[in-house]
């Protein structure tokens, strides 16, 4: 086996070195986390952990928060080491070796390109909701929903995939101040749903509080729905990778970080209570009883059942159909232009960083075809082949698959990034003792280990299906480099 490693000094020679200007404050930073990360995990993945949960899905919310808060803080201290493109990519290489940088590469796609195809998905859910309703057109399920769950083309989420690789085709970048719009009317939407479901809260919707238990080794339970709900945090390594353009970055990145992750921890636990208390959230279970996996084809049959058409469990849309539960019907109407405004923005920046992972990739000559992958674009600038490649495998698996399942995939990968990163952080401590290090994690040997188990633990509660994906996915990554990349790298050359 190959642990070519990657110098530090090389990849921070070799990466463009303009100098960015350090302008980004605390604040700037964690409304760019916030941006990043409320998204489908809360507007539409509370549905499913409601499913696997139960009112339990409050306690996963917390669980999956604090793992993603050490991983952050793991994170953080690389990411202001090595501050170029190529994300967990990059300090793999320069920390584990090629091998394994190839691997998180491998599985970065998972946590961004399929990102992008399950936030699509959840964007659909609320568009089809807010035709309905706002509207009356009503989007026939065929070409509403993929072939997993009882449609045939999921038509909606395509169209958004597609639209948001054109915009990046041309360039654009979403600016700061559309940013900080968009994080605006996120926040007044959540803040509106706290307000009005907290108040008519009944404690009795909160038993039984476990119906599926804690743990239960297929998806099920508390742990499973942190698991997925785990899709609702991510994101927030945008602030990471803005390290170069932080002043003071040793104070404000890990403000950055933990504030924007405990802004949006204590939204998801007021937004979480607010659903569970206000309408209640038990899962549906089949004709003999048995819990029905969300995102399964029995799933969908069931919510199409009279008893369970208005169970939360059941809605593309749950805090829309929340509050017109509650008779809230023209507030939720506004509830769903939010969620329909604001997550093209989370699509655009996971495609975004997909496409500057490939890209860093292709340089380093691990990617077939690299030279012409990673062409730019004469007029536009931008790294259009890849771009393209990306928007349409996008496209493909929103247009096909249920959200759930894209973003347990999607977790599987994250957490193995960010257990990857853990290790490393631990690794250059040891050997690298004295490197200067803008961001230094606080008390590393509890913070590495806790994420390191936190993420192994999560992973592992993830259903089993995802785990083989992940296997399988990890497998043919694997093969590919075998094959191509671990002959044709430049360190291969080098000797
Ligand atoms: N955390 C982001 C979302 O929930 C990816 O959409």
């Amino acid at each position: 086996m190959n642990w070519r490693i990657k110098p530090l000094d090389d990849i921070l020679a070799n990466a463009e070195r303009r100098s960015l200007k350090r302008s980004l404050g605390a604040f700037q930073l964690t409304m760019m986390g916030v941006g990043a990360v409320i998204g489908t995990g809360i507007f539409v993945l509370t549905a499913e952990a409601a499913q696997k949960a139960g009112p339990g899905m409050v306690l996963s919310f917390a669980i999956s928060g604090f793992v993603c808060a050490v991983a952050a803080l793991c994170y953080a201290e690389l990411a202001a080491m090595v501050p170029v493109s190529g994300s967990a990519y990059t300090y793999s290489y320069a920390v584990l070796g090629e091998v394994i940088a190839w691997i998180v590469g491998w599985a970065l796609i998972l946590e961004y390109a399929v990102a992008a195809s399950a936030v699509s998905v959840g964007w659909s859910k609320y568009f089809v909701g807010l035709m309905d309703r706002s509207l009356g057109i009503h989007v026939p399920e065929q070409f509403s929903r993929g072939f997993m769950e009882g449609g045939i083309v999921n038509l909606p989420a395509a169209v958004i995939a597609l639209l948001v690789t054109a915009l990046l085709l041309v360039g654009t970048r979403e600016s700061a101040r559309v940013n900080a719009f968009l994080v605006a009317i996120k926040i007044a939407a959540l803040t509106i749903f706290v307000a009005l479901s907290l108040p008519v809260l009944n404690g009795q919707n909160f038993e039984p509080f476990a119906p599926n238990g804690f743990w239960d080794g297929t998806g099920l339970g508390i742990a499973g729905a942190a698991a997925s709900i785990f899709f609702a945090y991510t994101g927030f390594d945008a602030v990471s990778t803005a390290a170069e353009e932080t002043e003071n970055p040793q104070r404000n990145i890990p403000i950055g970080l933990i504030g924007s992750l405990a802004f949006c921890t204590v939204f998801y636990l007021l937004v979480a209570s607010g659903v569970i208390g206000s309408v209640g959230a038990q899962p549906i279970r089949d004709a003999a009883g048995q819990m029905l996996s969300p995102g399964s084809p029995e799933f969908a049959a069931a919510c199409a059942l009279p008893q369970n058409v208005q169970a939360l469990a059941c809605s593309g849309e749950p805090l829309a159909h929340a509050l017109d539960l509650l008779g809230w019907d023209k507030v939720s109407q506004l509830i769903g232009l939010a969620a329909f405004l604001a997550l093209p923005s989370v699509i655009l920046m996971m495609l975004y960083g997909q496409t500057r992972i490939f890209f860093v990739m292709a340089r380093d000559g691990l990617l077939p075809f690299h030279d012409k992958l990673s062409t730019v674009h004469p007029k536009y600038h931008t790294p259009h082949i890849l771009t393209m490649i990306t928007g349409v495998a996008v496209t493909i698996f929103a247009a096909f698959f249920p959200v759930g399942v894209l973003a347990d995939i999607t977790n599987s990968g994250t957490l193995f990034a960010f257990l990857t990163v853990s290790v490393g952080v631990l690794v250059l401590r040891v050997r690298e003792p004295n490197r200067p290090r803008p961001f230094v994690t606080p008390a590393v040997w509890l913070v590495g280990p806790v994420s390191i188990v936190g993420c192994g633990f999560l992973f592992f509660s993830l259903p089993p299906a995802t785990q083989r994906t992940f296997l399988i996915w990890t497998i043919a990554g694997l093969v590919i480099y075998l094959l191509y990349g671990y002959r044709k790298s430049p360190l291969a050359k080098r000797g």
